[in-house]
C-alpha cells in the first residue's frame, strides 16, 4: 500500500532546513538540499542521539554529538564512530508539497 504522508510545503523550507515527522515511534527529520528533499531516521546508529541540526555538508549530515556522518539519500555511514547504516524514507514533490511514506511495511 502506498501512503504518502503530506511534510511541508515545498517553500516552507529553506535549503539546508528540516522538518521533523512523527511515524508511530520513528522520528524522521525531511531536509531539502537546494531543490532535492530526503527524509532520514533521526537516530544515529553509534549511540541513539538525534542527527538533525547537525552539520550539513552537501548531502553529508553529521551527528552532533560525536560527529558520525551519514548519507541523506542512503543512510550510509560515511565516518566513524557509527558502523551501522541509518534508515532513508521515499520523498515525493507533487505541486507544491512534500510527501514521504513509511516503507517499512511493504512486502
Ligand atoms: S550518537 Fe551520533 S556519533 Fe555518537
Amino acid at each position: 500500500m502506498e501512503d504518502w504522508r503530506p511534510v511541508c510545503g515545498r517553500d516552507e523550507l529553506a535549503d539546508g532546513e528540516f522538518e521533523i515527522v512523527e511515524l508511530d515511534d520513528t522520528l524522521v527529520a525531511v531536509y531539502r538540499v537546494s531543490d532535492e528533499f530526503f527524509a532520514i531516521e533521526d537516530l544515529c546508529t553509534h549511540d541513539g542521539g538525534e542527527l538533525a541540526g547537525g552539520k550539513l555538508c552537501g548531502y553529508q549530515l553529521e551527528c552532533p554529538r560525536h560527529a558520525s556522518r551519514f548519507d541523506l539519500r542512503s543512510g550510509k555511514v560515511l565516518g566513524p564512530p557509527a558502523l551501522t547504516d541509518t534508515q532513508v524514507f521515499p520523498v515525493k514533490i507533487e505541486g507544491d508539497q512534500v510527501y514521504m511514506r513509511d516503507h517499512r511495511w511493504d512486502d
